[in-house]
């Protein structure tokens, strides 16, 4: 993937958000920065192989969004304010794949958006006005409430209903592609993962682990909290000894655990993608965890990693100000 092609996604992003202004005045401005370009692209970019090998191998393919927020996201800085959409839209635009040969569309039969806050309201408006916008481009109808379900909770609380509705409405082969983008990885409670693992089995899992806010994660949870939140491996160590490994450890036996929870082989790209700080310290790492078998996949991902993996977050913003003109232009920046 070229800086071109970077740049493309960003521009698909703003400009999609663009679209949808007037829908809401209310924007997620917490915890973004333009390093959040990587795990929007990284979604993007794989969604599209997802769907088509699950399709190709007779599995159902199915959309989780376990920390949804309110669809657009904006980053305010002295050179430049943007606003881009956020992952539960960014899976709806790449989540319908138009195959012209066959002029058919490989396409989620099902997308389930969970958030926690109030702002859930915020995410359903705009994706009434952006299925509006897709029955247009691709005369498809996308509607709340039969293929997107939104849920206003919590998604540990949560996680048995979206489950047990999809047991019971889907009898073939389901492939499901959950994406999980907390703040903190302590929002996210260690048997939630175990229950996708077990009840749902053909899981791939993009997991955003924000190594940034480990540390201060680990400090305000109280011990009854720790333990639902730690994983088998370091569910027995003291607060002193967890305090002291280093986030890239903890992170290490924290996808090993998954990997063990799934209970079925299923591929984890350990290097996945970092993003770092001036002074070489990881603000976060995309785990990323398949269970389909297929080369491309492999071959997608690790292309996908090496790309993304060494661009800056100053090189993000440099993209993104060439892509809104507060920048020299593109050629000259490569
Ligand atoms: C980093 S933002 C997500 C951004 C979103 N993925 C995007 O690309 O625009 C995290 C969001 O997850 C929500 N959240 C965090 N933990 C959650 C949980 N356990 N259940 C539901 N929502 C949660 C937060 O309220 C916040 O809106």
């Amino acid at each position: 993937m070229s800086k071109k092609d970077v740049s493309d996604y960003i521009k698909e992003f703003i400009d999609r958000a663009k679209e949808l202004e007037g829908c809401s005045e209310f924007f997620n401005e917490y915890g973004s920065d333009f390093w959040s370009f990587k795990k929007l692209i990284f979604l993007a970019h794989y969604i599209r192989p997802f769907l088509d090998i699950s399709i190709k191998n007779n599995y159902q393919p199915i959309y989780i969004d376990a920390c949804a927020g309110c669809g657009i996201n904006s980053i305010k800085k002295e050179n430049v304010a943007v606003k881009f959409i956020g992952s539960p839209l960014i899976s709806i635009i790449y989540g319908i794949h138009h195959i012209k040969k066959r002029n058919e569309n490989n396409k989620f039969l099902k997308w389930f958006f969970v958030e926690k806050e109030d702002y859930y309201i915020e995410l359903e408006k705009r994706i009434d006005a952006l299925s509006k916008n897709i029955e247009m481009e691709n005369n498809i109808k996308i509607e709340n409430g039969k293929d997107v379900e939104i849920l206003h909770g919590n998604f540990n609380d949560k996680i048995d209903e979206i489950i047990n509705y999809i047991n019971d409405n889907y009898k073939n082969k389901i492939s499901v592609l959950v994406f999980v983008d907390p703040y903190s990885f302590s929002e996210i409670d260690w048997n939630t993962i175990e229950k996708l693992y077990d009840k749902l089995k053909a899981v791939d899992l993009i997991y955003c682990f924000s190594s940034g806010t480990l540390k201060r994660a680990l400090d305000s949870c109280s011990d009854e909290k720790l333990k639902k939140v730690l994983p088998p491996s370091l569910k027995d160590k003291s607060r002193g000894e967890l305090s002291l490994m280093p986030e890239e450890a903890f992170e290490e036996a924290f996808a090993e655990d998954i990997v063990n929870a799934a209970r079925r082989s299923i591929t984890y790209f350990g290097k996945g993608i970092t993003t770092r700080n001036r002074v070489n310290t990881e603000l976060y790492r995309i785990m990323f965890f398949t269970h389909l078998k297929q080369i491309a996949v492999k071959n997608i991902t690790e292309r996908i990693c090496d790309d993304l993996n060494p661009l800056t977050a100053k090189e993000l913003e440099t993209i993104t100000e060439c892509v809104i003109g507060k920048a020299k232009n593109l050629k000259q920046f490569i």
